[in-house]
């Protein structure tokens, strides 16, 4: 299994990852700012990366800590909080530590794990340990909100594997360079539910010269009733399972699947 060798290892992520159009795009913000205008109280993002969800919580006037083992994605957002004002500098805290394994000496009213952070936890110990921690955080009545990817088939046997599937071109960085994505699924390990995935940029220079990126790491994928059954393990009842950001019920042809979950027990 290929354990480490993305976010944590490989500075390049961090530079590029604001400017991947899927990820600045994406429509959960709005989402996740909702929850976290009504969470009265400090809230913890694990897995903030890069503070594209976590900067926007602080600059909406809420208490964030953001939880993250990459110090690339984490020097990234203190990068980004800079040209913020100083009172949304001081909203956040950051914290380097893996999220299977913390203890922050806080109590959060709110817990998200946006954009699929959680499905960087393979083993089934560490998704417990990682949902214990969260418990262990919150006080009786917190929420924890988080989406993952709604499983299909071709994530469970991709007949694609090998195969080099384009995801975006031509994308200008602000040097100028030029950046193209494919991604790859390079083995899929039915048993243990998860991919070894491949990210693969392609930087092109003033010049023409290309340099080829490779993000390679493994990627859970959960079945809606596991995850209930993981949560109800750890002392949390669903509220809530949506299909979408819009709030829609998941369906067979949703795209995500997203959980919000209340603690009711230590
Ligand atoms: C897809 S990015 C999401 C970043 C951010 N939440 C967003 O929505 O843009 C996943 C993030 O999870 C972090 N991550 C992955 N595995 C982790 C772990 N075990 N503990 C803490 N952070 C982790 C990565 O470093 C990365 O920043």
């Amino acid at each position: 299994m290929i354990k480490f060798g993305a976010y944590e290892d490989k500075p390049f992520i961090a530079q590029l990852y604001d400017y991947v159009p899927f990820y600045a795009q994406r429509p959960d913000l709005g989402f996740y700012l909702d929850f976290a205008r009504s969470a009265g109280g400090r809230i913890l993002e694990m897995g903030c990366g890069t503070g594209r969800i976590l900067i926007p919580m602080a600059a909406a006037g809420c208490d964030v800590t953001g939880l993250d083992f990459s110090e690339f994605m984490l020097a990234r957002c203190r990068e980004k909080l800079e040209s913020q004002p100083k009172e949304v500098q001081e909203r956040i805290r950051l914290v380097t530590c893996g999220m299977a394994e913390f203890d922050l000496a806080e109590s959060f009213r709110l817990v998200t794990a946006p954009f699929r952070s959680f499905q960087h936890l393979i083993s089934v110990e560490e998704q417990l340990s990682c949902l214990r921690c969260v418990n262990n955080h919150m006080t009786i009545g917190g929420k924890f909100v988080f989406d993952l990817s709604r499983a299909h088939f071709q994530f469970v046997q991709s007949d694609a594997v090998g195969k080099e599937t384009q995801d975006f071109s031509n994308i200008e960085l602000p040097d100028g360079r030029k950046m193209r994505r494919t991604h790859c699924f390079v083995a899929c390990h039915l048993s243990e539910q998860y991919n070894d995935i491949e990210f693969i940029y392609y930087i092109t220079d003033a010049n023409g010269k290309e340099e080829r990126l490779v993000q390679a790491f493994p990627f859970r994928y959960f079945f809606r009733y596991e995850v209930e059954h993981l949560l109800a393990r750890c002392g949390f009842n669903i509220i809530q399972v949506f299909g979408n950001f819009n709030r829609s019920q998941l369906t067979d042809g949703s795209a995500e699947m997203i959980f919000v979950a209340e603690k009711v027990k230590e």
